[in-house]
């Protein structure tokens, strides 16, 4: 329901005003983020834009340049415009705004819902002083296939934890005052779907998938950031088994609006209905707008089409005016909500944004999100952490310093220029600065004249090595796609240069996806997996380096033992053939080289502590219907170093009447282990817990027995047992 008065605007808008509404393009700024990150689409025609929206051609714009342009297009939009209605500014805030926080992947790995809402929460305040209406996150798709590139955009393989940081980061982007507050930002859950399980992983191709699949694995974390508030969502490039999603009717409007009762606005990605063309689904544009349209975008980002098309196709009767009507209304609502009639300019103020960027506080916790969203991976022989002072360290890799690659993929706002690198941050850190040498050694994608030689002549001379290798930012995000997900060739022989030196190397690894990690890299007796940090990137690594903060993230995708193997979840299906550890047997599903496991499995990560699991208690062992089986088991650090333990739940349900994954998360919990303490750690399970989908393709649950694990990953053995569900 609109209030009266916007009711009334819609009675008296025009056709044409009507697909104003719905057309949204990049903010045509000069020398803006949107004409830098957009260059296809977006033009330096500011005074054209401004002529749109004067004539009511245009509900707002994305990934423009803060509140001055913002405000002299809401003055005109508000004073100058037949109908004065309020534009929207909509951005790609993904991962910070000015105060860049990890990238999503990376900061999953925390396995820490609460900091996803935090640093969502900050982003939005410092985003919404900045003019910022609408934001085009989270990025909700799993993924399972390292290959692609934008998996760095989300929160991994796995569906429980999807689930959870995709509320989380909804809370925390919309803030707990309403939508009208002028710090809340509406969210917006994409790519709806299954845009992560590209064939190949290759970025914007084909989707052949079961419908069981899309509701057991692709659907629920846009369920969940539908239950947490989400206004919005977006509608994702690829065809979804035949039919793009940007014109599938089925998934926008029976499965989105009749089954989920979803009421709020679907966009288009970027051109995505222009794209239908290309799909070989339309023939033209003015089909492709009216199959997009009539099957449940109701706003189109970029290509224009609507604005073209629909008025046309309205005045010839083949898209209904009760269709226009709904899609304007949803616009419409969502600007309500939004605050924005009663006040078009509350998140528009210059003061205020830039007050409210990069405070002192919003930094604080892009590092405390940086050091809890590095996992480590090996700590041989105790060689982390290291001390602060007394030792001679070289820095070598082409991530070792300088401001670049630091923030990471898809950040509009902020810069590498803003942030601090890994030479700073440690040297901030160790008592005696002198002692820290810096060598690049190799170039970001190739080697450099006389790299590898000064590297080896740094490494000679120190006591051990931290060695900065991996993808630049440009490699992961979108288009970004891999056939080789390795660390770089010219990198690889620089690892194997210094690794020859006998120095002990710890590895920093530099990814925005699950890596296939080898030789030398792979031998050194400590790795780190640092993503890209943000804002605070060297100071959150040095951090962990060297034991102020003691590692606690979890790998929140598989790293794979080859590329090969891709793509690789931990809770695949057993096959009738399993062969999953101990040597490799004939006709037995592995690859000829390896074990069907990965190399570091979902869920792994070390501490500086000494964790062990014991004394499983199952509760006794049988969960009815209704009830509740509460499990525990203790954790016990026996080493002389605090720790935070990720402790996982997982199950596995031995025989269904449709197969079951090997194992599957169900809960998990950080606990915090003192020297020598120990602690018992309960989950209650329930049976909506064990719901699977059912072959009517209707959740279900079935009597049986089911294997549990509390361990400290996806393959590590932990500590288990089974239970009835009776
Ligand atoms: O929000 C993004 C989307 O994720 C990918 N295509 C461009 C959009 C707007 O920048």
């Amino acid at each position: 329901k609109l209030p009266a008065a916007v009711e009334s605007l819609l009675a008296q808008m025009t056709v044409e005003e009507k697909a104003g509404q719905l057309t949204l393009m990049a903010a045509a700024w000069s020398g803006g983020a949107a004409v830098t990150l957009n260059p296809a689409g977006a033009s330096s025609n500011f005074d054209g834009q401004l002529a749109e929206v004067r004539a009511g051609r245009l509900t707002g714009v994305f990934n423009g340049n803060g509140a001055a342009m913002a405000k002299r297009m809401q003055t005109v939009a508000t004073r100058d415009s037949r109908l004065r209605i309020p534009l929207l500014f909509a951005a790609d805030v993904i991962h910070g705004f000015r105060t860049v926080f990890p990238v999503p992947m990376g900061e999953a790995a925390s396995f820490d819902p609460d900091l996803a809402e935090r640093t969502a929460r900050v982003a939005a305040v410092e985003a919404a002083a900045a003019g910022i209406d609408w934001t085009f996150a989270p990025m909700v798709d799993i993924a399972r296939d390292a290959r692609w590139g934008r998996g760095v955009e989300g929160a991994g393989e796995d569906v429980l934890l999807g689930k959870l940081i995709a509320a989380a980061r909804v809370r925390g982007f919309q803030g707990a005052k309403g939508l009208e507050a002028a710090d809340a930002v509406a969210a917006c859950a994409k790519h709806f779907a299954a845009y992560g399980a590209v064939e190949a992983g290759l970025d914007y191709n084909t989707v052949d998938i079961s419908e069981r699949t899309l509701r057991e694995t692709y659907f629920p974390p846009f369920q969940a950031a539908l239950a947490a508030g989400a206004p919005t969502v977006m509608a994702s490039f690829n065809e979804l088994s035949g039919i793009p999603a940007t014109a599938n009717e089925w998934l926008l409007t029976e499965v989105l609006r009749r089954e989920w009762g979803f009421d709020g606005l679907v966009v288009s990605d970027y051109t995505a209905d222009e794209e239908l063309i290309a799909h070989g689904f339309a023939a033209d544009a003015r089909e492709a707008t009216k199959l997009a349209f009539m099957a449940g975008v109701d706003m189109s980002m970029q290509s224009g089409f609507y604005i073209k098309h629909l008025p046309d196709l309205v005045a010839r009767g083949e898209v209904p005016m009760a269709r226009l009507d709904e899609a304007v209304r949803r616009v419409l609502a969502l600007k309500v909500q939004l605050g924005l009639f009663d006040d078009p300019f509350r998140r528009i103020d210059p003061a205020r944004e830039k007050a409210r960027v990069r405070t002192r506080a919003n930094l604080a916790l892009a590092r405390e999100a940086g050091s809890r969203s590095i996992v480590m991976l090996k700590n041989e022989g105790g060689l982390l952490p290291l001390p602060r002072a007394g030792k001679k360290i070289a820095l070598i890799g082409p991530f070792a310093s300088g401001l670049h690659d630091l923030i990471g993929p898809w950040n509009v706002y902020g810069t590498d220029a803003e942030a601090v690198d890994l030479a700073t941050g440690v040297k901030a850190l160790v008592q005696d600065p002198a002692l820290v040498s810096v060598t690049a050694g190799a170039g970001l994608d190739g080697p450099i004249p006389g790299g590898i030689e000064a590297a080896v002549v740094a490494a000679r001379a120190a006591d051990v090595v931290v060695l900065a290798v991996g993808e630049h930012a440009r490699m992961s995000g979108e288009a970004q796609s891999r056939s080789a997900i390795v660390v770089p060739p010219a990198q690889m022989a620089l690892a194997e240069a210094v690794a020859a030196t006998g120095k002990p190397v710890v590895v920093l690894l530099r990814n925005g996806r699950a890596l296939a990690l080898e030789g030398a890299v792979l031998k050194a007796p400590a790795i780190l997996v640092t993503w890209f940090l943000g804002s605070e990137d060297g100071p959150a690594i040095a951090d962990v380096l060297f034991g102020v903060v003691s590692p606690s993230g979890r790998l929140p995708v598989s790293f794979p033992q080859a590329t090969g193997q891709e793509p690789y979840h931990y809770d695949h299906k057993p096959t009738g053939r399993p062969n999953p550890a101990g040597p490799l047997q004939e006709y037995k599903t592995h690859f000829r080289e390896f074990p069907n496991q990965a190399l570091f499995p979902f869920g792994h990560g070390l501490t500086y502590g000494e964790i062990a699991y014991s004394d499983l208690d199952l509760g006794g062992g049988q969960l009815s219907a209704d009830g509740k089986l509460v499990v525990s088991a203790t954790i016990a650090n026996s080493g002389s170093r605090a720790a935070e333990e990720v402790v996982q739940l997982y199950i596995r349900d031995v025989a269904a009447s449709v197969t079951r994954p090997v194992r599957e998360l169900k809960a998990f919990r950080r606990v915090a282990l003192k020297p020598g303490e120990r602690k018992q750690v309960q989950f209650t399970l329930s049976r909506a817990d064990l719901l699977f989908i059912g072959q009517t393709l209707k959740p279900t649950v079935e009597p049986g027995k089911f294997q549990l694990w509390i361990a400290p990953s996806a393959e590590a053995e932990g500590v288990s047992g089974s239970f009835e569900l009776v």
